[in-house]
């Protein structure tokens, strides 16, 4: 595997816990796109949202990615639940590697966020709005975006293992 393996899903999917797992498996370097966006803006991703607002952390977050171009691979990249649903990202993502997208419950995704939905500005927005409903609508919307990805894991734990039975397949 000589590709960059893009992780994808919804907010809670596992894209950070698994994408650790599968690149210290793989011995590849493991990067999150959160934690790049943070380095090249100088703000948590909470205070971007609430200083720039969420067009600039959009734009942000497509350079962080686009800069992905230079990064030798192989390498595992957990991206932002937004991530493939702005600009071209999808299409960008399924030329440049493989794209797995994680796709646990939605019921499972909810237990998730609640755990740590602080620091997740757009669970508070939607969760202020009107509340599960408004998330669930989100989701369905992006899930059609997800799908478009080659490979789908769809249990609510996704281990490792299933990733790498996958990737060989
Ligand atoms: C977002 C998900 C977050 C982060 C930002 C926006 C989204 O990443 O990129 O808060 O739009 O769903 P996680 O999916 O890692 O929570």
């Amino acid at each position: 595997m000589n590709q960059p393996i893009f992780l994808i899903g919804f907010m809670g999917s596992g894209k950070t816990t698994l994408g650790k797992a599968l690149a210290q498996k793989l011995e590849v370097p493991f990067y999150d796109l959160d934690e790049e966006i943070e380095k090249q803006s100088g703000l948590r991703i909470k205070e971007l949202f609430e200083q720039k607002g969420e067009p600039y952390f959009r734009s942000v977050e497509n350079q962080c990615l686009k800069a992905f171009e230079n990064i030798p691979a192989p390498y595992v990249l957990a991206t932002g639940g937004g991530t493939p649903c702005f600009f071209e990202a999808m299409e960008w993502m399924m030329r440049k590697g493989k794209v797995i997208f994680l796709d646990p419950p939605f019921e499972t995704l909810v237990e998730r966020i609640q755990k740590t939905g602080v620091s997740r500005p757009v669970f508070l927005a939607h969760q202020n709005g009107e509340g599960k409903d408004s998330l669930h609508q989100l989701y369905l919307q992006r899930r059609k975006i997800y799908l478009q990805a080659a490979s789908r894991l769809d249990s609510s734990t996704i281990h490792v293992n299933e990733v790498i039975h996958m990737l060989k397949n």
